[in-house]
């Protein structure tokens, strides 16, 4: 065993930079160097997933000159990677006395003062920056088997997976910019919903498997070309097995990561009508066997098919939606995802309950438009993994829009909207091309 002092530096490594050198070579300066590498959990707890997974991100850095081991760190806290190791040193780029980390670094100096060990803050090195690199990265943007994987991954990594609903290139970059503070930490949605509802909406369509294959995919076309997150496609019913298995090819070859089919057949009308209007429920037994046509013509592992219930919609009660949720996982789903239309989430919640003891797990979705007050926080307790806002960038821009046109018309010139619209600059400010 070398008898070299101990040095620890805790790293994300997504994007290796100079700055990250210069780092590692002072620890090496001072000893042996540990890395505690951040899982992608970690990372995710408070910024966005990394690009690179923990094994590729690892194989980067225990080929760094200098050195010696790996070990992973599972939160952004370093206090039980350093109990367990007791370094004589930390390592950190001196960018951490402020912002999210400020609180973690008190942490380990307090840590290590339990054992006399010390931490070395190095300057930060100006110029280059992950976020920077960030940037550049999704200027560059992304590739389809990248893109597809991301989904699976957010779901491995997050508590609750944030899915907003995306039908035309403008909602997609939206989707794809928007962030914001919730309770101290920056926050962004992790993805885009084809919905079948808006996509059909935002043509003046009704949504009922009219708009075809070919258009939805255009739609999809048109938001991955300007963005890099994952999307999770409305596939309504399926359509027919023999149709579906050209679906699920059309998707993966795309990109998309999953579809989500639903157990209705025939005519299908939008499930927020409920029993106003005629619906048929498929038998268990040939959704199952639709489930299993699209699983077995994916061709890439990570594709999921998400099999969504409709026994609540359709008032076919709680024992119903859980025999078909068991009986869809043993036919091979991937995830499932229970629809509801009541104001209040008590069936939902009590879907998540008996869910929770199912013997097969797999990742439970809900699509909270009409039960709307319910939190992020409260869905993630209750084992919930992705949650979907369905439609409400379409709504927002249907109210706005028909505002605007009624008081055009109203007042004979369009002074009277400026304060309802964005400015011209603004509303070409999230086209980055425009600027330069
Ligand atoms: C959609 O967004 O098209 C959906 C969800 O399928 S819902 O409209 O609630 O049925
Ligand atoms: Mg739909």
């Amino acid at each position: 065993m070398s008898s070299k002092p101990t040095v620890y530096v805790g790293m994300s490594a997504d994007l290796v930079h100079p700055g990250h050198i210069n780092i590692l070579q002072k620890a090496a300066e001072l000893g042996d160097v540990t890395i505690g590498l951040l899982t992608d959990a970690a990372i995710a707890s408070y910024k966005r997933l990394p690009h690179m997974t923990y094994q590729q991100r690892r194989a980067v850095v225990e080929n760094i000159k200098g050195v010696t081991a790996v070990v992973p760190q599972e939160t952004l806290d370093y206090v039980a990677n350093l109990r367990d190791l007791k370094p004589n040193f930390v390592v950190h780029g001196d960018d951490w006395r402020t912002g999210v980390q400020a609180q973690t670094r008190q942490r380990a100096i307090d840590a290590l003062a339990e054992w006399g060990g010390e931490l070395v803050e190095v300057e930060y090195t100006e110029g280059i920056s992950s976020t920077q690199l960030n940037r550049s990265v999704k200027e560059v943007g992304t590739t389809p088997n990248v893109r597809l994987s991301r989904l699976r991954r957010l779901i491995e990594n997050k508590p609750l997976v944030r899915i907003l609903e995306s039908h035309s290139g403008l909602t997609g970059l939206i989707i794809e910019t928007a962030t914001a503070e919730h309770e101290g930490r920056k926050v962004e949605f992790d993805g885009m919903w084809s919905s079948s509802l808006t996509d059909s909406t935002a043509r003046g369509k009704p949504d009922i498997e009219l708009v075809d294959l070919n258009s939805r995919l255009q739609t999809i076309n048109d938001l991955f070309e300007v963005t890099t997150k994952p999307l999770i496609y409305d596939g309504d019913t399926g359509g027919k097995p023999e149709h579906f298995s050209y679906t699920v090819r059309s998707l993966e070859r795309l990109g998309v990561s999953a579809v989500i089919i639903e157990d209705k057949e025939g005519l299908k009308r939008n499930s927020l009508f409920g029993t106003e209007v005629a619906q048929t429920q498929s038998s268990i037994e040939d959704f199952v066997h639709r489930i299993q046509v699209g699983k077995k013509a994916q061709i890439t592992k990570d594709f999921m098919i998400i099999a969504r219930i409709e026994s609540l919609i359709l008032e076919q009660g709680m024992e119903d939606a859980v025999t078909r949720a068991k009986a869809y996982i043993e036919g091979g789903a991937d995830g499932i995802m229970i629809h509801s239309r009541q104001k209040s989430p008590d069936e939902v919640f009590e879907f998540c309950e008996r869910f929770s003891n199912f013997e097969k797990k797999v990742p439970l979705v809900v699509v909270p438009t009409s039960y709307n007050t319910v939190t992020e926080e409260e869905f993630a307790k209750r084992g919930v993994n992705v949650v979907i806002y369905a439609n409400q960038l379409m709504r927002a821009s249907y109210k706005a829009m028909s505002s605007v046109a009624k008081s055009i018309l109203e007042n004979g010139r369009s002074a009277e909207v400026d304060s309802q619209i964005a400015n011209i600059k603004e509303a070409l400010a999230i086209i980055p091309e425009n600027e330069s």
